[in-house]
């Protein structure tokens, strides 16, 4: 049994079928981008890809996820190690402050953007209903998406 968790392939045993997978993704993949909130689905700081759909990883268990491609926001940088330029547009948008939401917020907007490259404001609003920010309120976030837009409508080498 396997996962791949951000291109790399990763064993499971049958002890960890069970485990949690927000747990699984911090304690044995030291991948600690994804946050707990609320660890009962309400919040989206967990929020990861599977298979390009963005899930509450607070919510789902290792074996729900076998075989499954996940994307944690280690994941998402450019090969060369350089922020994506979803990430980069967070920066310059200030739609980071405490950046508790911020990993499973950028998450949940690439996904979106992946399927709606040229979104208007309303569409983006909509789209992260499911991502809490207590700091924000939400304008910078929504403009740092706007921006990125434009870099899904065209191939970005990934
Ligand atoms: S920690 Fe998973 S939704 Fe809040
Ligand atoms: S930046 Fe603090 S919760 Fe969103």
């Amino acid at each position: 049994m396997q996962i791949k968790i951000n291109r790399k392939i990763i064993a499971i045993t049958d002890a960890l079928l069970e485990k949690n997978l927000l747990e699984f993704i911090r304690e044995d993949c030291d991948l600690t981008g994804a946050k707990n909130g609320c660890g009962i689905g309400a919040c989206g700081a967990c929020t990861i890809l599977v298979n390009n759909n963005p899930t509450k990883a607070c919510r789902k268990f290792v074996k729900d996820v076998i075989d499954a491609e996940i994307l944690t926001i280690e994941g998402l940088e450019n090969s060369d190690g350089t922020p994506h330029p979803l990430q980069q547009a967070f920066m310059d948008a200030g739609a980071i402050q405490c950046g508790f939401c911020t990993p499973g917020m950028v998450l949940t907007a690439h996904a979106f953007l992946l399927k709606n490259p040229q979104p208007t404001r309303e569409q983006i609003r909509k789209a992260i209903t499911g991502n809490l920010c207590r700091c924000t309120g939400y304008q910078q976030i929504v403009d740092a998406i706007e921006m990125a837009s434009k870099y899904y409508s065209i191939p970005t080498g990934e």
